[in-house]
């Protein structure tokens, strides 16, 4: 390891889901053929979006950016368990465990600001239908999916350098089958308090305003007398 006291152990364990091998035989078949069924499928959502002109519209460029994140988050985590499980050995280290950390949060969030994004699209598809090409033009969707980029990623390197600066003593052992931050926190020996502050403030405020976002465009979506401009005299 490096100088510095920032961790005292260059590897840790993953301890999967079970320790039965028969057990484990089986997780990995599933495992496997699930990350396969995953990876073809979101391939084949994006590589259909590209390839075809009538499916450049925004609903159907976002979703394939959100292909895109299922496919990053899969083979971030799931490829490294497999490939535990066949060499029956838990070990994963300490910059491969930070970077499963820093990817889960960054697609995860960024998956959780498409989905926000997406609905928005609806909203304004379904209730402005003659505005739509105006207000989602080409430009607002490159902003859009930049801005939950930029966001996820922010989110992801802060908890990231915030890990950093933790110190783990024993061999840590994850009863998991990847990195994950509670984990991580829950196992280091150093204070997390601030590390702990700082998740539950983000995750809380990430969380809320893309629920918010998804709630105001699902509610302008399905009662047409809620929306902002209706005055509820159409009958
Ligand atoms: C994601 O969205 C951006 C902006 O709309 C677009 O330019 C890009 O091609 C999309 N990426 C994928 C993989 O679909």
């Amino acid at each position: 390891m490096e100088a510095g006291n920032h961790t005292a152990v260059s590897e840790f364990l993953l301890l999967g889901l079970t320790e039965d091998t028969e057990l484990q035989s089986l997780i990995f078949s599933l495992f496997l053929s699930m990350y396969l069924v995953t990876i073809r499928g979101n391939l084949l959502i994006i590589l259909a979006v590209s390839s075809d002109p009538h499916l450049h519209t925004p609903m159907y460029i976002f979703l394939s950016n959100l292909s895109f994140t299922d496919f990053c988050i899969s083979t971030t985590t799931i490829p490294k368990m497999l490939v535990n499980i066949q060499a029956q050995d838990q070990s994963i280290t300490y910059t491969a465990c930070l970077s499963q950390v820093c990817s889960v949060l960054i697609f995860g969030g960024l998956e959780n600001g498409l989905l926000a994004v997406m609905t928005y699209d609806r909203y304004v598809a379904i209730c402005h239908p003659l505005m739509y090409t105006v207000i989602m033009n080409p430009c607002l969707c490159v902003l859009l999916v930049l801005f939950s980029l930029s966001i996820s990623t922010m989110h992801g390197l802060l908890h990231g350098l915030m890990v950093l600066r933790l110190s783990f003593c024993t061999a840590v052992e994850f009863p998991h089958f990847f990195c994950e931050l509670a984990q991580v926190l829950k196992l280091a020996c150093s204070d997390t308090l601030i590390n702990n502050i700082l998740v539950h403030f983000l995750f809380t405020i990430l969380g809320a305003s893309s629920v918010s976002a998804i709630i105001f465009s699902y509610t302008q979506i399905v009662c047409p007398r809620l929306r902002i401009g209706s005055t509820g005299k159409k009958y």
